[in-house]
């Protein structure tokens, strides 16, 4: 049988890093994320019986760059391969499924707002929290350069816990996970931003004091940083936040999207912006 699936990229507000398991990829924390609705990877697998599955992938933008490339893929990946073998699958299974390629590709699974929980190899999955028309906010994906990063963030993770700040990262996940889950329910942009840049900094600060250190930031990624902060102080209200790779994404509402474009353009240091919003999760096509 063949089948053809896409998956979103996700971006999590409060991000993951750190396994209690490498194998099974259990999370040592919570995460929360959103997905996209155009930042993704579409994957064909034909799989005819007694022989190996063929698979095509393709994604709609620069892999290895900070972007989450293997979690729209593993989640493609995920959904075509299950369809391609005549498993019908739930969500929950598919999640866990997932998981195992690449931890945050289960949070590319369900729709819109996602909560990736902690536990076991059963219980560790992500689900729906809010839906993706629950809220038009716009993601503007910043890329400063398609350079590609030396350090995976599976290889990377693995040793999350050198560094001396983990465990109280670890420590402080669930107050922020349910301070931002009222946030969102409340609809109060300004505690989303101000949760989810806190957490993408200190998720940066355990890197960069893991042993050997791992620093993902270019020059250029501190400029844009700064840039967000400025116009904010000017009235301009956009919150950051950076996966593993220097390209950054924005947040903002809608009536800031388009003069925000035009402010990042003229930073000097943007090749381009993709605008985004919060969309639906991995499906069949
Ligand atoms: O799923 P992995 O192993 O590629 O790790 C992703 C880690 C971050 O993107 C940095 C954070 C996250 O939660 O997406």
């Amino acid at each position: 049988m063949k089948a053809t699936a896409f998956a979103p990229v996700n971006v999590a507000l409060i991000k993951y890093w750190g396994k209690v398991d490498e194998k099974l990829r259990l999370p040592a924390n919570a995460s929360l994320s959103v997905n996209l609705t155009k930042l993704g990877t579409t994957t064909t697998v034909e799989w005819a019986k007694n022989s190996e599955p063929k698979i095509i992938t393709e994604n709609n933008f620069p892999m290895s760059v900070g972007l989450s490339s293997s979690a729209s893929g593993y989640a493609a990946m995920t959904v075509a391969m299950a369809a391609a073998a005549g498993l019908k699958l739930s969500q929950k299974d598919l999640s866990r499924l997932a998981r195992l390629g690449s931890g945050s590709a289960c949070r590319s699974i369900p729709d819109g707002w996602a909560e990736w929980v902690t536990g076991n190899d059963q219980t560790s999955y992500a689900k729906t929290i809010f839906p993706a028309d629950y809220w038009d906010l716009r993601i503007l994906v910043v890329i400063l350069s398609d350079k590609k990063k030396s350090v995976s963030s599976t290889a990377g993770q693995e040793l999350a816990a050198t560094s001396p700040f983990y465990q109280a990262r670890i420590k402080g996940i669930n107050s922020k996970i349910s301070r931002i889950k009222s946030a969102i329910k409340e609809k109060n942009f300004t505690v989303i931003g101000e949760i989810m840049e806190e957490d993408c900094l200190n998720m940066h600060r355990v890197m960069q004091t893991q042993s050997p250190p791992l620093n993902y930031l270019l020059p250029a990624t501190k400029t844009v940083i700064r840039s967000v902060r400025k116009w904010r102080e000017e009235g301009l209200e956009n919150y950051f936040t950076i996966n593993t790779g220097q390209n950054v994404f924005v947040f903002c509402e809608p009536k800031n999207e388009n003069k925000l474009i035009d402010k990042l353009s003229h930073t000097g240091c943007v090749i381009k912006v993709r605008r985004d919003k919060i969309g639906r999760g991995a499906r069949l096509v």
